[in-house]
């Protein structure tokens, strides 16, 4: 087996990545985000995701073979998101996936879309597999649909261990940035802005202490910043717009005030982990959230002064894209770990 074609189709996304088994490299990783399309409703549309996966899935998957320089005939294995996602989504990634498996006579491999998350930090700036990766290790998987904390013993075996009660992280950057007519998505405008107060915390947001030490809970923090501003004049709760005390410089304390308190819940989280699984050796950080500069450094350092390596995904990897889907792939056909013709999306799984 020498290509493996990985296909992502789970939310708003359509992206495909094409893997070179012999050169253990990602030859290939070309997507079509839905960003722009969606805004307009402040949110994910299904059916409109789901009726622009259709439109996107071949061009893209040709512009991928053309990256790659193969053709279609070359690829050896067809990988795919069956879950967690939008049912209507996934269902187009796995109906392709299926018939070009089927009329190529080729295997099919079906991808859990954490697992694909998870090995985006396995391979390295030049899409090379990583040659010293070390288990176990725990992934915090951080982004705009999911915040979840895994324990990942091998490349073929996760099982998380925490996560979100609530809004995902990511969601709780992009709803505060809304309230404070930041724009879509959130995450880097905050940054921006946390940058310009030197990442300093003014406000003291509530960091819960939750029951299960690994769950999130980011609404609470979300609804904290809302009250604060509200406190403070800045937001009306009755015409639901910020008033004209929305000024610059609050932004600023508020975004970096928000972007610590995410930090100190990251951190304490992996302590926590730290301390429940001695034996683990790294720690990585992955999704659309682990984008941001701050949070990588911070929780580097955090990493090195226990004495843990640290694994980053390549920034092409941190949203969701196909790449991610042929990495994982390649794990499940090195186990020869294949799926019928037959295959099915995976209703109702969260996880
Ligand atoms: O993985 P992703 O592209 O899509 C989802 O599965 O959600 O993640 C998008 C999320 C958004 O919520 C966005 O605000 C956040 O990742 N994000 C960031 C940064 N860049 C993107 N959050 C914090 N800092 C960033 N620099
Ligand atoms: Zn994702």
């Amino acid at each position: 087996m020498k290509y493996i074609l990985g296909i992502e189709t789970s939310c708003d996304e359509t992206g495909v990545g094409i893997f070179d088994v012999e050169q253990k490299k990602l030859l290939a990783n070309v997507f079509f985000s839905q960003i722009d399309l969606h805004k307009e409703f402040g949110g994910v549309l299904p059916e409109l995701a789901s009726r622009t996966h259709l439109e996107k899935i071949k061009p893209i998957t040709q512009q991928a073979l053309q990256k790659a320089k193969i053709n279609l005939d070359q690829i050896d294995a067809y990988a795919v998101t069956t879950h967690p996602g939008l049912t209507t989504s996934l269902l187009i990634g796995v109906c392709f996936a299926k018939s070009l498996a089927f009329a190529k006579k080729k295997p099919l491999i079906e991808i859990n879309h954490n697992h694909g998350h998870i090995v985006s930090s396995f391979v390295d700036n030049n899409l090379i597999l990583k040659n010293d990766l070390e288990f176990e290790h725990i992934c915090v998987s951080i982004s705009g649909g999911h915040s979840t904390i895994f324990l990942v013993n091998s490349p073929l075996e996760f099982a998380p261990i925490g996560n979100t009660l609530d809004d995902a992280a990511g969601e709780a950057f992009d709803k505060i940035a809304k309230i404070m007519d930041l724009g879509y998505p959130g995450g880097p405008i905050i940054e921006t802005l946390a940058a310009k107060k030197n990442f300093e915390d003014f406000f003291s947001f509530p960091r819960p202490e939750l029951e299960n030490k690994f769950d999130f809970s980011f609404s609470g923090l979300k609804t904290s910043v809302l009250y604060k501003l509200v406190k403070l004049g800045a937001y009306s709760l009755k015409e639901k717009k910020s008033t004209h005390l929305m000024t610059q410089d609050l932004k600023e304390k508020i975004a970096s005030s928000f972007l610590v308190c995410v930090r100190d819940i990251l951190l304490k989280k992996i302590e926590h982990a730290l301390k429940t699984y001695p034996n683990i050796k790294a720690v990585s950080f992955v999704g659309g959230v682990s984008n941001n500069n701050y949070l990588r450094k911070e929780l580097g350092d955090f990493c090195e002064k226990f004495n843990k390596k640290f694994y980053l995904p390549p920034r092409q990897l941190t949203t969701d894209q196909g790449g991610m889907i042929a990495i994982a792939a390649y794990f499940k056909a090195l186990a020869k770990d294949f799926s019928s013709y037959d295959l099915d999306i995976k209703r109702f799984s969260r996880l």
